[in-house]
């Protein structure tokens, strides 16, 4: 299809999209987000930054259980597992997760690095031997790509952690699937355009649609505080390239990651941006504003199945311009949460909820 036969388009039908990083929380917290996930999309990777995390196979399909009881009924919604990996995992667990097919692979968190990142991985040397078992296993591993050192500039931790800590991993296992997460810079687009097809990487719709300006216009934006955070405008300029470029190495992960609004508006306010109500809406809007609706497939429902060595969706899910305006807020808990672009006016939605897998 070219740009200018679907420029202007009314309704665009694609492959129905998984959601390659969304955090989902846990209890109480389920109902109010699993079903915007799970009316979008027909698979998606959860984190495990759980309080205490994630760490093991039988913990992680406990989970799964909880989050499918949120799922509202007549929806196939189908969360993938991610483990949270540990200076002290065993490699046994590297052998349980590479046996389940709905563990999809460990996520590295920097100790210190993000919300609920306590338990991560202060020395990256120490976990070598587990990145050995999960390139022999072929278990991917999902980075949060920052150095925590409080010498490096907020902004400057994701070029740092490529310089310092990926390429040396890359070059130790090369046949090690690797995902970095939420990219957010020029230099993580081009680490993933230099490397070999076993390296990828998800893309935010909020990393998309923003830079730091709007982080700080007319005030301070609680809401767009994310880690790893929004970066200058070249940044996102490069973010939209790589996006809409059709290159099967990048895809679609929303990152939505649900908190109160109390715990967001307050003197030391915690990270994270809830997009999962619209997440479709906030991809399509990109992709039109640049003139890339023909690519939008490929980013949000081929690029990281493929790359995961999963099947593609066999349903399909249209989305359509009808103009809806975004609610100023959602119920949480006994508190709300305050979305991406709430109280603006969204152009697209869905449709259809998908069909049967
Ligand atoms: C995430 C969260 O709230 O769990 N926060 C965020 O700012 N993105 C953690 C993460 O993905 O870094
Ligand atoms: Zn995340």
């Amino acid at each position: 299809m070219s740009n200018d036969r679907i420029k202007g388009m009314k309704s665009l039908t694609i492959v129905s999209p998984d959601d390659m990083h969304l955090h989902v929380r846990d209890g109480a917290s389920l109902p109010y987000v699993v079903p915007h996930s799970s009316r979008q999309f027909s698979r998606a990777i959860i984190m495990p930054n759980l309080v205490p995390p994630v760490t093991q196979v039988k913990q992680a399909i406990a989970y799964q259980q909880r989050i499918l009881a949120a799922v509202p009924p007549g929806l196939n919604f189908l969360p993938l597992m991610a483990l949270y990996l540990t200076e002290t995992t065993p490699v046994s667990e590297v052998i349980n997760a590479a046996n389940h097919p709905d563990i999809i692979g460990f996520k590295l968190y920097p100790a210190g690095a993000t919300t609920h990142s306590g338990a991560g991985v202060n020395s990256l040397n120490r976990i070598y031997p587990l990145f050995e078992a999960m390139q022999e296993h072929q278990v991917p591993l999902l980075c949060h790509g920052e150095v925590t050192d409080k010498d490096i500039d907020v902004f400057d931790r994701e070029r740092v952690f490529i310089e310092q800590e990926l390429i040396p991993i890359r070059r130790t296992f090369p046949d090690l699937r690797i995902i970095l997460e939420h990219i957010t810079t020029r230099e993580a687009v081009d680490f993933i355009l230099g490397n070999n097809e076993n390296t990828a990487a998800t893309i935010t719709a909020h990393h998309l649609m923003y830079n730091r300006n709007a982080m700080f216009k007319g005030g301070i934006k609680p809401h767009l505080y994310c880690l790893p955070l929004l970066k200058r405008n070249i940044h996102q300029q490069a973010l939209i390239r790589a996006a809409i470029s059709g290159d099967s190495r990048f895809f679609l992960g929303t990152d939505s990651a649900p908190h109160s609004k109390s715990r967001k508006e307050q003197s030391c306010g915690c990270a994270g941006c809830y997009t999962a109500h619209a997440a479709l809406a906030l991809y399509v809007e990109v992709f039109e504003d640049n003139n890339a609706l023909d690519k939008l497939e490929g980013f949000a429902s081929k690029h990281g199945a493929a790359f995961y060595g999963l099947q593609q969706n066999q349903s399909t899910l249209t989305l359509v311009r009808k103009p809806w305006t975004c609610p100023d807020h959602y119920e949480f808990n006994n508190d709300s949460l305050i979305p991406i672009a709430a109280s603006e006016q969204l152009n697209w939605q869905v449709e259809h909820t998908q069909q049967s897998n």
